[in-house]
């Protein structure tokens, strides 16, 4: 069986103390809840002080991206082993906004994921089409060329986490069906089975991202093939992003 993971990816909010509130505030909500993996990203500059606040918990931080060098002359860039040395567990690679406005690629994406997952992290890799790929019948393409191109190496360890996360979803209030998402995370862990093996297909955790709320996730994690969630939005706020991690009820 699929431990469940519930992740929020707080994107460009939240300075350090307000991370901190945010996070005691979560752990008190989740307290005693079993059987699901809880995740917080928050922005780099919050992710010591959100470390010192979950300490005793069960939630797990992690970042929202990395650079694979290990150290050197890139300016900006944040490299792995600095992530883990804040005691961090988790860190996002691939996320579509990363794609979409900061020049990531597959190659990119699967350069991260080598990095991550040498530095003993967990990686949840993201992948999803956008609107018009959707509208042009290209969904399974676009998401096999993703996994294909950007994960293969990687499929086979347990700290992989894979995201789908349908661009068209993301901050718009348009959630996929469960029929949608279903049909998709199949997809992918078909694809996962012929690019590594069905024993990975059957152990890689797919969570589903993209206005995923209180209200839907149960529904969402009703699908066979559905892991878990990837929460922007409803991740900000510590009592909506307490009830999707209480998504059993
Ligand atoms: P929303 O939940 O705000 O749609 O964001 C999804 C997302 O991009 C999580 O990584």
């Amino acid at each position: 069986m699929r431990t469940p993971v519930i992740a929020g990816n707080w994107k460009m909010y939240k300075t350090a103390r307000q991370a901190a509130e945010t996070i005691r505030s979560l752990a008190d909500l989740v307290k005693g809840v079993q059987g699901v993996e809880v995740v917080i990203c928050p922005p780099f500059t919050a992710l010591a002080a959100a470390v010192e606040a979950a300490k005793g918990s069960p939630v797990a931080i992690g970042a929202q991206d990395c650079y694979w060098e290990k150290e050197g002359a890139f300016t900006g860039q944040v490299a792995v082993p600095m992530i883990a040395d804040l005691g961090c567990s988790h860190c996002i690679v691939g996320h579509s906004e990363r794609r979409q406005f900061f020049g990531e690629t597959d190659a990119t994406v699967d350069k991260k994921i080598e990095a991550v997952l040498a530095n003993g992290l967990n990686c949840i890799a993201c992948v999803g089409e956008t609107l018009a790929e959707r509208e042009a019948g290209q969904t399974f393409a676009v998401l096999e060329r993703q996994v294909r191109n950007g994960l293969s190496r990687h499929l086979t360890s347990a700290r992989l986490v894979i995201a789908y996360e349908p661009v068209w979803a993301i901050g718009t209030g348009k959630t996929a069906t469960p029929v949608q998402a279903q049909e998709a995370h199949a997809f992918i862990r078909q694809v996962v089975a012929e690019a590594a093996s069905p024993a990975a297909a059957q152990a890689v955790r797919i969570l589903y991202g993209g206005s995923v709320k209180p209200d839907n996730i149960a529904t969402l994690m009703a699908q066979p093939d559905v892991d878990g969630g990837l929460v922007g939005g409803a991740s900000l706020d510590a009592a909506s992003f307490a009830k999707i991690v209480r998504f059993r009820g």
